[in-house]
């Protein structure tokens, strides 16, 4: 038994004894009406609020106008901090006991299977990746649903197996495990049907406390920032990267935010299937343009932080590992080793092309149609518990800024039972008479 000195004994009692009193004399309207007069809230209010929701004493309704206060009028930098602490400690934190694991977290975007080429290159180099993701909600898709799409390829696993999985191979990626942050499971799903999912304070504690409760020492975020992405402004997402990265440091972990475009899809392929398929051609260094430069730059950042290299340095490794087959080999060591055949991955019964009806510079392809056109298709879900058509999807033939002449093939459609019209197609592009300048990828580094 540990023994602790009666002094420290005396303190902890005294210390309980107020703590119990304070909790007492809070209230939710109280702390309702604190926040409506903008004044501070401490961390034992914002504990009140966050505790009292998870065990059922304060209401959804309470909850609803808390959220909502926020939404409308924010937190400040310590009140944002203090609420990602609270969350982040309401339930498991997963200790891996292994060095320098590195993280990468996606906001969520259309055609975004970045992290399939991604993890597997950097751990060719030596980075140790361990890694949750998640499935695709709305118009955004989800690394796990992807990873599905090859046959055989396990999404769970022990907490055990995991860690054994990254000493020997240096990467695992799995869907959820453990209780992890229960607290932003449950606020989550009320933000989701209050509209209050857009605040920058409830989405930098949300995806930090998660971040934090998975173990990594490096985080490394790509916060996308456009038409189909959270985020639609370059302002908020720099306010949103900003404090992200100031709630890392608070807890002694390197963060780095990189914002990048999503007005249109990244990369050709939107659905699950085929953005497998070309995250595996990028490996084999015959991605898309947009695709292997954000590959380049998040690797960079994740090797130069995981493995305290210079940048420039971590660059060279990146790129000779793209272009010499390693990552690829390490992409079919770490699927085989979760069951996967990468030889095995199914498309839609049916194709059937789209073609211009002008010609012009493509001026603009709206990610969030796209994305939800895919849905339509059947590759995203509406609700959490929807099935989803794995096969199924778009593959775009160009970028915003080419040039296309009437008849070109803008499109091809991979589709089973559910289908979508040409002009549903047609709908996602603009053209211009005048040349298009390329959009760039990368925004902005925030570190
Ligand atoms: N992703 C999250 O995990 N949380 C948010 O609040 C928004 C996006």
């Amino acid at each position: 038994m540990v023994k602790i000195p009666k002094k420290h004994l005396q303190e902890r009692l005294f210390e309980l004894y107020f703590n119990k009193v304070e909790e007492e004399n809070m209230n939710i309207l109280d702390i309702l009406d604190k926040k409506e007069k903008q004044e501070t809230l401490t961390k034992e209010e914002l504990k009140f609020v966050v505790d009292g929701y998870l065990n059922g004493t304060i209401k959804d309704y309470q909850m609803s106008a808390f959220l909502t206060e926020i939404d409308l009028l924010g937190l400040s930098d310590e009140e944002t901090i203090n609420l990602t602490d609270i969350m982040l400690n309401s339930g498991e934190i997963l200790n891996l006991n292994i060095d320098s694991v590195v993280d990468k977290h996606s906001t969520g975007g259309v055609g975004d299977k970045t992290t399939i080429a991604l993890a597997p290159l950097v751990a060719s180099l030596g980075v140790k990746v361990a890694k949750m993701s998640g499935r695709g909600l709305g118009h955004t898709g989800g690394t796990i649903d992807k990873l599905e799409s090859i046959t055989g390829f396990q999404t769970s696993m022990s907490l055990e197996n995991f860690k054994n999985q990254v000493n020997e191979i240096g990467i695992a990626l799995v869907g959820q495990m453990g209780n992890l942050v229960p607290a932003d499971k449950k606020i989550y799903a009320l933000r989701d049907v209050t509209g209050t999912v857009d605040s920058i304070p409830l989405i930098a504690s949300s995806i930090m406390s998660k971040k934090l409760a998975s173990g990594a020492s490096t985080i490394v975020i790509d916060l996308k920032v456009g038409d189909g992405a959270l985020v639609n402004n370059i302002d908020e997402a720099k306010q949103l990267a900003n404090l992200m990265v100031k709630i890392g440091k608070n807890n002694h972990k390197k963060t780095v935010c990189v914002l990048t475009n999503m007005e249109e899809p990244l990369g050709y392929a939107v659905g699950n299937s085929i953005e497998v398929i070309e995250a595996i051609n990028t490996l084999k260094g015959e991605g898309p343009d947009d695709l292997t430069q954000l590959i380049i730059k998040l690797g960079t950042l994740m090797v130069a932080n995981g493995l305290d290299l210079p940048e420039n340095i971590a660059e060279e490794k990146i790129r000779e590992n793209l272009y010499n087959g390693k990552g690829y080999q390490k992409m079919i060591e770490w699927i085989s080793a979760q069951g996967g055949d990468i030889r095995k991955i199914s498309l839609a019964r049916h194709t059937k092309k789209v073609t211009s009806d002008q010609d012009g510079y493509i001026s603009s392809i709206s990610a969030l149609k796209i994305g939800k056109l895919s849905r339509k298709l059947g590759a995203g879900r509406l609700n959490k518990d929807d099935k989803i058509d794995l096969t199924v999807g778009i593959v775009l033939n160009h970028k915003v800024g080419d040039y296309v002449h009437k008849g070109d093939t803008l499109a091809t459609i991979f589709y089973n039972e559910k289908t979508i019209t040409n002009e549903e197609i047609l709908s996602c592009f603009t053209f211009s008479k005048d040349e298009v300048e390329k959009p760039n990828l990368i925004i902005d580094i925030i570190k």
